[in-house]
């Protein structure tokens, strides 16, 4: 099953010089390509939508001022299963219990400053696709 999916790659992963590591371990996924790419710091109000689910919680201020502290790699990456597999490539959101292999696991200690996101759902992708996104199709 084809799908799309959001990807970040998040200040702290662009600040180390990640990037090529970690698109690189997306692109050897045999048949995922790059749907769409850019680099920018991104605003309040970019990050307000996509946080919205966080709204309230103790990490939602930290997280905010984390994420709008340097530019962001943004990705759509297209392919097999790629919502459950860039998921899986990731690891779990906390570095330090994700497990040696994953980009979390290999790279993290941080909760906050774990590397990447990506979209948890279909509805998920297609909403971020469209804050990060607005025009593509
Ligand atoms: P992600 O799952 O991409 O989206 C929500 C982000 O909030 C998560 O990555 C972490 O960067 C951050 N986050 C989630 N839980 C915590 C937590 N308990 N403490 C600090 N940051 C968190």
């Amino acid at each position: 099953m084809s799908q799309r999916t959001l990807v970040l790659l998040k200040p702290d992963a662009v600040r180390r010089g990640l990037v090529g590591e970690i698109i690189g371990r997306i692109e050897k996924k045999a048949g995922w390509t790059l749907g769409a790419l850019e680099l920018r710091t991104l605003d309040r109000e970019v990050l307000e939508q996509h946080y919205a689910e966080h709204v309230g919680k103790p990490f939602y201020e930290p997280l905010m001022t984390f994420m709008s502290s340097g530019p962001v790699v943004s990705l759509v990456v297209e392919g097999e299963r790629v919502i459950e597999g860039v998921r899986a490539l990731a690891g779990p959101t906390d570095p330090i219990t994700a497990p040696s292999g994953s980009i979390r696991g290999d790279f993290g200690t941080i909760t906050r400053e774990n590397l990447i996101h990506a979209s948890d759902s279909e509805e998920s992708a297609e909403r971020e696709i469209k804050i990060f996104f607005p025009g593509l199709s």
